[in-house]
């Protein structure tokens, strides 16, 4: 694993280290060093990618007791042979244990968390480990589109791979019966007082899925869901088919002015990053909640394991190699906005400021995990998440509980109270 220290001192190396717009100097030796460091990153993660992809991660951890190669390899259905020789050099990296005595090895149930699917979940871990498989087929294409005299487009294989690729890590999934039963489950209370009858409210609930699902759990309540777009409340609608749910459009920051102390319970589900002015967002979310009303906020988590950070730290190398959106898609580089192929939103594209919150940013609304931005628009955008337990409790939230979730153990779960 990366030496966080390494890193750091290497990031400064960086010769166009556009997050800062800095150039530091380095010398021979710095700058060799610096990216020795970046290439040996680079070898270690296309053999993480080798055992993703051929299931060998899934067969380490369940295995019930440490197991010799030859065991692992039957179960992987591979060679022994090459399997050896990757077990060996994750074994040296620390990511798997060795017990030289009985030469068995063992992954971690902690480690095996990072690589393990969630049922129709985003595992960002998963989805670019195999991001690396697709690039690297579509490699030579790539390197050939970037030829004057070479093709304009990808060949349709590559293309699609790349295409397909990149629209599962911009794209949130839906919500299935499983995670929304278990979401509730490991929500202190919440089935039990939903069987009281009670008013939810679901803020930026997209095309609906977790509404639905809520309102099928709580028979005895109602939900009500709303989003910014227009286009996702349509596709909400569309997908009812409970009595007791309701969508309709709204901007978390002016919720309806008829709803102060409607709702027992609101919750927003990885939207409250995208909102500005956060606490305006917040206030009314306060102001819609009854005197003791529950709110249960699910977001990136920050620092370290932010997907935030890791999107933008890899955008400027996905822009670089998944070429895809040269055919078909418009690409308008220029003050007035960006057409995004996959969502057709407008976005704002902001030049400078880098590392900073945008204030008085206003978000165009879709369905994507990042907003429908491009990679680099990502990057320019500076930290994502600024949703944290200090913003929410100073909104005048209290009895903070952060939870885990159940699908997705590395973003937290805020679970507050509205004062009585
Ligand atoms: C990543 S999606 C999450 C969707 C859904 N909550 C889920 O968990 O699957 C973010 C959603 O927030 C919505 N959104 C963004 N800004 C908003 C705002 N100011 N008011 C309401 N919804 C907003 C977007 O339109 C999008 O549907």
């Amino acid at each position: 694993m990366t030496d966080p220290d390494q890193s750091a001192s290497r990031e400064g190396l960086h010769p166009h280290d556009e997050t800062t717009g800095t150039f530091k100097p380095a010398s021979k030796h710095e700058f060799r060093a610096s990216v020795f460091q970046t290439m040996i990153e680079g070898y270690k993660t296309m053999t993480l990618a080798l055992g993703y992809k051929l299931g060998l991660f899934d067969v380490m951890a369940n295995l019930e007791v440490p197991a010799t190669a030859e065991e692992i390899a039957l179960k992987a259905n591979c060679r022994e042979k090459q399997t050896d020789e990757w077990l060996r050099a994750m074994s040296s990296e620390g990511y798997i244990k060795y017990d030289l005595d009985t030469k068995r090895y063992t992954l971690p149930l902690e480690h095996s968390k990072s690589f393990k699917e969630n049922t129709g979940g985003h595992n960002i871990v998963t989805l670019f480990l195999e991001g690396l498989s697709v690039l690297a087929c579509a490699f030579e294409d790539t390197a050939a589109l970037y030829k004057r005299d070479g093709p304009e487009f990808l060949p349709p294989a590559s293309k699609n791979a790349v295409a397909e690729w990149k629209k599962k890590i911009y794209t949130m999934p839906e919500w299935s019966e499983e995670s929304v039963a278990a979401f509730v489950d490991s929500t202190p209370g919440l089935k039990a007082k939903s069987e009281e009858g009670i008013q939810v409210l679901d803020i930026g609930c997209g095309t609906g899925s977790l509404s639905i699902k809520m309102a099928k759990l709580f028979p005895r309540s109602e939900v009500k869901g709303v989003d910014l777009s227009e286009e996702s409340i349509k596709k909400a609608k569309e997908n009812v088919n409970v009595p007791n749910v309701s969508f309709g459009t709204a901007d978390a920051t002016e919720l309806d002015s008829n709803w102060t102390e409607k709702f027992d319970y609101v919750v927003s589900s990885f939207v409250l990053h995208h909102v500005s002015p956060l606490t305006t967002a917040l206030g009314e979310i306060r102001r819609v909640l009854k005197p003791g009303g529950w709110l249960s906020v699910m977001e990136f988590a920050e620092e370290g394991i932010s997907h935030g950070d890791f999107y933008m730290k890899t955008a400027h190398s996905v822009e670089v190699l998944a070429q895809v959106e040269s055919e078909g898609a418009e690409h308008h580089h220029g003050d007035h906005g960006h057409h995004h192929g996959d969502h057709g939103h407008h976005h704002g594209h902001h030049h400078g400021n880098h590392g900073h919150q945008h204030g008085e940013e206003k978000v165009k609304p879709s369905g994507s995990i990042m907003h429908g931005l491009t990679a680099v628009e990502l990057k320019e955008r500076g930290p994502v998440c600024r949703v944290n337990a200090d913003t929410l409790s100073m909104a005048g939230f209290v009895d903070l509980q952060i939870l885990e979730q159940p699908e997705d153990e590395f973003n937290p779960h805020y679970f507050l109270k509205k004062p009585l």
